[in-house]
């Protein structure tokens, strides 16, 4: 018989309809090889049972903030007992009651007394959803280093086919397996990221850029943050919170964005080009709006610098061997063949393509798929999270180092 410890997952069921999935999800991280002890809501009675959690668990189900005589204080007990505490599923109220430090039930008090990793999965009618309230609070969350899980798109209890379902107990569970194998392998990395698109102002009110969404760098920094590293994320305009603990420096222009990589540049072991750099700018910023009836505009473009081979040909001009310099392809055709191109023309050490012509996979989406091109290797990723996606490029840039 094993008798290792095993790691405890506390988790926080609140009062969604989705409520029924968290047994399943218990199964899950069983099947992990995971013990389980459950917190339940109020209103989470209402449509689960707590014998049921009890059941599966082989625990007692903790349900008041002082009922369990065993325990001097039961939340800071349960808290500090957690090696990881998910929310799944979470409700609007206690996501919002969270994000503000609320702490007036034993869920709400737990969470803000303990130090485990903290990963939620909403799960809320559209409308809750894109109250502009809670996508708030999920920033907040989301700066503060809780994981978010979801939520996805589906078919909602409310009769409507839209945003606001709860991630598949498979995704939460592999969301979870993933925060608890996070070892501090790049204590002492420094590591740059950019990401996020550019803007080049025609005037003040006119741009061209990307719909380029940034979360790939973002989720690249909070992972290599959680994994140890000192991170400079320098970003272009995005909706994204900054993680906690990130250095992060905003830019406009690819101009700015090459000023602010460059100072951090020398000193870093990794630096991740994530960024959709617009490869124009106008020859001419025009100081007051242009005007439509002025005829229409002679516009001209001037190249922008290419940030990510500006950099590496100063690292090689002075036989550094460092930073490692990763750099993304997005392309539409011919994707292996465009990487290997710039991997050369660009002299960087890995080239990660994407097809950005799959609408799945494209700019905007939560998922990705791609190709780690190097010198000789190609290496196909399978469909994934750009969360799950990012440890997976870490993982393979620290084999490289
Ligand atoms: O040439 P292309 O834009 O496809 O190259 C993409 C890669 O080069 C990305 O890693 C991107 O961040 C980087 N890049 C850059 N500066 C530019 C254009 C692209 O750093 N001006």
């Amino acid at each position: 018989m094993n008798n290792e410890k095993k790691q405890l997952v506390l988790l926080g069921v609140t009062g969604s309809i989705a409520a029924y999935k968290a047994c399943e999800l218990v199964r899950l991280y069983q099947k992990a090889g995971l013990d389980v002890k459950v917190i339940m809501t109020k209103h989470a009675q209402k449509l689960v049972g707590a014998a049921t959690f009890r059941a599966l668990t082989g625990h007692a189900v903790a349900t008041e903030l002082f009922d369990d005589p065993g325990a001097a204080i039961h939340h800071i007990s349960l808290a500090e007992e957690a090696d990881v505490f998910v929310i799944a599923p979470c409700s609007a109220n206690v996501l919002n009651k969270i994000a503000h430090g609320i702490a007036d039930d034993l869920l709400t008090t737990t969470a803000l007394a303990t130090t485990a990793p903290f990963i939620c999965a909403p799960a809320m009618n559209v409308a809750m959803l894109k109250n502009p309230l809670t996508h708030e609070s999920l920033k907040v969350l989301d700066h503060a280093g809780v994981t978010i899980v979801g939520p996805g798109e589906g078919y909602l209890a409310c009769g409507s086919e839209d945003s606001g379902r709860m991630s598949s107990p498979e995704e939460i569970c592999a969301a979870t397996l993933r925060v608890l194998a996070r070892t501090t392998d790049l204590a002492g990395k420094r590591v740059l990221i950019t990401t996020g698109p550019t803007r080049e102002f025609l005037d003040p009110v006119r741009f061209i850029s990307s719909p380029s969404s940034g979360k790939t760098g973002f989720a690249l920094a909070r992972e290599a943050k959680a994994r140890g590293a000192e991170v400079v994320l320098v970003s272009g305009p995005t909706e994204l919170q900054s993680p906690l603990g990130v250095e992060y420096v905003p830019v406009v222009s690819a101009q700015e964005m090459l000023e602010a990589a460059r100072a951090h540049f020398d000193s870093a072991d990794i630096a991740i080009f994530a960024a959709a750099v617009a490869d124009y700018r106008f020859a001419e910023q025009l100081e007051e709006k242009f005007k439509k009836g002025a005829g229409l505009p002679a516009l001209e473009l001037t190249e922008n610098p290419d940030i990510l081979a500006t950099l590496v040909a100063r690292r090689n001009a002075t036989n550094e061997k460092k930073p490692f310099v990763v750099g993304f392809a997005a392309e539409t055709e011919n994707i292996l063949a465009n990487a290997e191109a710039k991997l050369k023309a660009k002299g960087a050490d890995l080239i990660i393509a994407n097809d950005v012509s799959d609408l799945k996979i494209g700019f905007a989406s939560e998922h990705n798929r791609v190709c780690f091109v190097t010198q000789g290797s190609r290496e196909q990723t399978e469909l994934m999270s750009k969360e799950q996606l990012a440890t997976v490029i870490l993982d393979y840039i620290l084999k490289k180092l």
